[in-house]
Formats: structure tokens, C-alpha cells, sequence
């Protein structure tokens, strides 16, 4: 028997997107992936300060941060073979600009606003996965990732 691996990646759904929420879930659902946790939260600067840390030295960190705390977010963790990767292409490029040029069928460029609020986001390495979907998921149990058995699906 082939048991193909499942991957889980964290998904957001950012403040500019949020009333768009149902589209792209119907999006998320028709490319195959499984929604197996959900949660809408609205972050605190400083909660968002702690998720982008990485990017604390950049020019956009407050700009960044101040947008993502200023409405609703809806958390996912999305599955499926090769997840992260799959999740990052049907988002599209980084800038909502870009992605209208360049992917005009991605997420980003459907219902991205800007270079900067881009409508979602997607963890970029099996580590950053671990890590994101711990920050919105501490019970999240990562050790059935098999053919999706005994996964909840939203
Ligand atoms: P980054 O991790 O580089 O992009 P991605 O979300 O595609 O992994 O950046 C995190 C977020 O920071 C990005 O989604 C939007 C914002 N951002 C800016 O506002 N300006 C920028 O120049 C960059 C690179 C990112
Ligand atoms: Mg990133």
C-alpha cells in the first residue's frame, strides 16, 4: 500500500480579505485541500508583532503589524500532500500588484488590496508551518498526518 504523506500548513485569512472569507474557502476546498482547524481570532499588535517576528528589523514590521491587528483574521490549517508549497501557489506573489499582472488567477490577486495587504497569508517550510500552526493551534496533534484517518474536516 502507497501512504502518500500529508502535509499541514497555517493559513490566514487577513483583515482586508475577511468579508471575502466564504469565496475563498470555496477556492481552499475545490483545490483539493482539507480544512481541519478554524478559527477567526483579531489579533493584538503585539500578538501580530510575535507571529511576524522574523521580520522585525524590516521597514514594513509596524506598517505590517498595525494592519494585522486591525480587524478579524480567519486561522486554518490546511491539508493535503505537499500543502505548504500548494498553499503558497494558490495564494500567488507576495504583492496583490504583482499577482494581478503576473497570476491573475490567484488569491492574492483576487482579493488582495495592495503590495503590503495582500488577503493571506501561508507558512513558507515545514518548520515555520510547526511553528505558525502552534501559535494559533497549541493542541493541534501533527502525529496522524496519514491519508488524513481520524482528522477533523470543517
Ligand atoms: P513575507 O514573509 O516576505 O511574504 P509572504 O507573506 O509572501 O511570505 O512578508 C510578510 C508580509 O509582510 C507580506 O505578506 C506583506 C508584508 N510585506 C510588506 O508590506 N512589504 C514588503 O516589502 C514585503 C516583502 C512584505
Ligand atoms: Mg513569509
Amino acid at each position: 500500500m502507497v501512504v502518500e504523506k500529508i502535509e499541514s500548513t497555517l493559513a490566514l485569512v487577513k483583515p482586508d480579505a475577511f468579508d471575502n472569507t466564504e469565496n475563498i474557502i470555496t477556492i481552499i476546498k475545490r483545490n483539493g485541500f482539507v480544512i481541519s482547524e478554524r478559527q477567526v481570532v483579531t489579533l493584538s499588535k503585539e500578538r501580530a508583532a510575535q507571529f511576524y517576528e522574523e521580520h522585525k528589523e524590516r521597514s514594513f514590521y509596524d506598517d505590517l503589524t498595525t494592519f494585522m491587528s486591525s480587524g478579524p483574521t480567519l486561522a486554518l490549517v490546511l491539508r493535503k500532500a505537499d500543502a505548504i508549497t500548494s498553499w503558497r501557489q494558490l495564494m500567488g506573489p507576495t504583492n496583490s500588484d504583482k499577482a494581478r499582472k503576473e497570476a491573475p488567477d490567484s488569491i492574492r490577486a483576487k482579493f488582495g488590496t495592495d503590495g503590503s495587504k495582500n488577503a493571506t497569508h501561508g507558512s513558507d517550510s515545514p518548520q515555520s508551518a510547526a511553528r505558525e500552526i502552534a501559535f494559533f493551534f497549541p493542541e493541534y496533534q501533527h502525529s496522524s498526518e496519514f491519508n488524513g484517518q481520524d482528522v477533523r474536516e470543517y
